[in-house]
């Protein structure tokens, strides 16, 4: 059943990216994984480790005290306090409760910010290359995204300039990803200065996805939020997904002046009447106890990035970017294939070894693949060799 003659709201050509085609080798892998056949999967975004213990039996515990209703639609009290909490103790910003509302993960505060910030009519300036889903979230009330490369010759690092010049009378807002995926890059002070300069003189929002703000090496991570005059025109959207291996609860959240939450309370009612009890008990106990465990994973990524880092560096024509957070490392194939898509199936198809097409992040990625480390060290460095023996092979 097709339903050919009926029609569909004009927000469906702006929910459908293509981002989503830079999965296809990833998908290829997961079902040859299925068959029962071998593969290593190096394309995958979502930690290898288990949820930490007491974050589940927290999750569990309440669950069986009967956890089960709706609940409070921005989030409940004690854990939006304990967010603000965490996020002050790292920013020196004074944060209470009502600047924070719990999401669906990253993925729905952004879309609640992209909705309460940007309409018909306005540009959205984006660094690219991007996560997958920014388009489409973005641009989904009908704002337009404007897409300003941050060059692989400059080590994928933001040009504040073409942000700069890349401003009119549309634009509503920037919106940043530090750390990065998938680069790595950790935006130093001075550059989120520099566009925190642009979003005061211009009266510009600032939308800052700190997902990966747990998870990093080298450098430091800094909050554009908690720059001077920054915390009124900037929304923080982050989660435990990365930092502490809970992408399927799906719980996050966005911090930010009283009003933008307030609006996002009255989306929020509409869109998932807020986020489980029982979930957000679980994330309240991780963010006030579970520093440790996450502390663990973060050391065993950066081992595994150099682990990675080391044995790819080998092959000659491959050259890697060392990731300065995240969980992924890039590797520039410009030079030994078509594209980074055709490198990405051939490697696949030739070492069942699964890595995802840069250039599904945006043009400045072009001609780059993005290798996980969200596997064992054992498995990653026979994933690299299989790709270094590949690339040799060519
Ligand atoms: C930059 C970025 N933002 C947001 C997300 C979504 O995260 P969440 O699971 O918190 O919704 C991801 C997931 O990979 C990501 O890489």
């Amino acid at each position: 059943m097709t339903g050919s003659d009926v029609r569909y709201s004009p927000l469906i050509d702006r929910i459908h990216s293509d981002g989503a085609d830079g999965w296809e080798v990833h998908a290829k892998a997961m079902a040859a994984v299925a068959r029962g056949e071998e593969a290593i999967v190096l394309s995958v975004g979502d930690p290898d480790f288990d949820t930490p213990a007491p974050i589940v039996e927290h999750a569990v515990v309440a669950l069986r005290a009967g956890d089960t209703h709706y609940s409070n639609i921005p989030g409940r009290e004690h854990v939006r306090a304990a967010v603000a909490e965490t996020m002050a103790a790292q920013t020196g910003l004074d944060l209470s409760s009502r600047n924070v509302i719990i999401s669906a993960g990253t993925q729905g505060a952004l879309l609640g910010a992209s909705l309460c910030l940007l309409g018909a009519g306005d540009e959205v300036i984006s660094l690219d290359p991007m996560y997958l889903t920014y388009e489409a979230t973005l641009c989904v009330g009908g704002a337009t995204m404007v897409r300003i490369g941050q060059p692989a010759s400059t080590g994928f690092r933001p040009d504040v300039a073409a942000i700069g010049a890349a401003i009119t009378k549309r634009t509503r807002a920037i919106a940043i990803t530090t750390p990065n995926n998938p680069t790595g890059v950790v935006m130093t002070r001075g550059e989120l200065d520099g566009i925190a300069a642009l979003a005061m003189a211009h009266n510009l929002w600032v939308i800052a996805d700190e997902v990966y703000g747990g998870l990093v090496f080298d450098g430091e991570h800094v909050s554009i939020a908690s720059l001077p005059g920054m915390a009124e025109r900037t929304v923080t959207v982050s989660s435990l997904s990365k930092s502490h291996a809970m992408t399927g609860w799906r719980i996050g959240w966005a911090v930010g002046p009283e009003t933008l939450i307030d609006h996002m309370d009255a989306l929020q009612l509409n869109v998932n009447y807020g986020v489980p009890g029982f979930i957000q008990e679980a994330a309240r106990e991780a963010l006030l106890t579970c520093d440790a465990e996450s502390e663990a994973m973060r050391t065993t990524y950066r081992r595994r990035r150099d682990l990675a880092v080391d044995i790819l560096s080998a092959a000659p024509g491959l050259s890697v970017l060392v990731p300065e957070a995240g969980m992924y490392v890039l590797a520039d194939v410009s030079s030994l294939a078509d594209s980074s898509r055709a490198f990405a199936n051939d490697l696949f198809d030739a070492t069942n070894v699964s890595v995802l097409d840069a250039g599904a992040f945006g043009e400045a990625a072009q001609g780059w693949v993005r290798i996980g480390f969200m596997t064992s060290d054992e498995e990653l460095a026979e994933g690299c060799r299989r790709i270094v023996n590949f690339v040799n092979g060519l």
